[in-house]
């Protein structure tokens, strides 16, 4: 039974964790067993399309430099034309050495599994290729990158208030689809949410990639397999480090940290600053909720015309809400989509602009 093959990463939490009875922590496959019962798509679905080395190769030029779109860290991610014409972005995955061709089947089931969300704010992951050792996997083309780059001024989009609004509703409701059952049978939690992982597209829409990528890696190698589980510096959940319970509140704290990113321009993480300054969640946490300091933390970057202060007070608490240290004093992912419409209601009314959530 594929469902029965899980991650090291799974089995290790599962073992750890034994609190089934809350709603809130993470559940592998095997638990919920959905072996007889495999939800059926939504809408569309690519049905994770199998794609061969050769075909990789020749989508990508041979890897060429010119098609490299940058490294994380799992590999790096390469610009591609596939054989229909479609351009999409392949991943190459590095995998540790003495496991590269193990784990296919698992990594065929997990990738299945992944391949079945389909939201307009999930980059949709159109197929794979699990190759003798090599692992691909293929998305939709994201043209305006990530929104870091576009934060730290390397993107040229201009990043004004409601735009930034706009992004952190999309990716809000990324993430809530994602941790809604509805969409495979299981909560998903992506474990590496951060604004490297929020990519644009042609029309400045955001959309949410790599979820669910940590569990694509194969059994074995503990320490390898846990440095990526833990996410990224800067976004990582403080309680998980204490209880060992991954839950999809710990998304909610990266979601608190982008919403921060959002707000202020700044890293997440900034190795420029001294030691006790370098987390953008310490920096801030204090100011947050005191209007009369707010305006120190707020992006010089953004037009003054484009924000009002209540809608910035607004966002500014529901951040700090995000990125408590007690995870069930965070709000879920569809509390922030309904206070986040309600704050771009707030920001257009009080500029006196015309406003559409979309
Ligand atoms: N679907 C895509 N479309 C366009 N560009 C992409 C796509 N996926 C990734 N990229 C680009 O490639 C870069 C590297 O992505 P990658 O996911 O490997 O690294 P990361 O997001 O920085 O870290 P992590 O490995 O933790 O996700 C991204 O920052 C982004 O600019
Ligand atoms: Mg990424």
């Amino acid at each position: 039974m594929p469902f029965r093959l899980v991650s090291a990463w799974n089995k290790r939490r599962r073992s750890k964790s034994q609190d089934h009875t809350d709603p809130w922590i993470y559940k592998p496959a095997a638990y919920w067993q959905i072996e007889d019962q495999a939800p059926r798509p939504t809408k569309r679905h690519h049905g994770s399309s199998v794609f061969t080395l050769k075909e990789m190769e020749e989508a990508t030029c041979y890897f060429s430099d010119e098609n490299l779109l940058g490294k994380g860290g799992f590999g790096r991610v390469y610009k591609g034309t596939l054989r229909s014409g479609e351009v999409v972005a392949i991943k190459k995955m590095e995998l540790p050495p003495f496991k590269e061709a193990e784990g296919e089947r698992e990594f065929r089931v997990e990738v299945d599994i992944l391949s079945r969300l389909d939201h307009p704010n999930l980059v949709s992951l159109i197929g794979y290729c699990a190759d003798g050792k090599h692992r691909f996997l293929v998305y939709e083309y994201m043209q305006k990158g990530n929104l870091q780059d576009h934060l730290n001024g390397i993107g040229e989009t201009k990043m004004d208030w409601p735009l930034r609004l706009k992004v952190a509703l999309g990716t809000a409701r990324g993430l809530a689809y994602l941790h809604s059952s509805s969409a495979v049978g299981i909560p998903i939690v992506h474990r590496d949410f951060k604004s490297t992982n929020v990519l644009l597209n042609a029309n400045i829409e955001a959309k949410i990639s790599d979820f669910g990528l940590a569990k694509l890696m194969p059994e074995g190698q503990e320490t390898y397999v846990t440095a990526r589980v833990l996410g990224t510096f800067g976004y990582f959940d403080p309680e998980y480090t204490s209880t060992g319970k991954l839950t999809v509140q710990s998304d909610v704290y990266a979601f608190g940290v982008v919403l921060l990113e959002l707000l202020t321009g700044r890293r997440a993480v900034d190795i420029n600053q001294g030691p006790n300054d370098q987390n953008l969640v310490i920096q801030v946490r204090h100011i947050l909720n005191d209007r009369k300091k707010l305006h120190k933390v707020i992006d010089p970057e953004m037009a003054r015309s484009s924000y009002t202060i209540e809608s910035i007070a607004m966002f500014a608490n529901l951040a700090s809400r995000c990125v408590r240290v007690e995870s069930r004093e965070r709000p879920s992912m569809p509390e922030c989509v309904k206070e986040l419409q309600l704050i771009f209601c707030t920001n257009a009314k009080g500029l006196g602009v015309a406003f559409r959530i979309g």
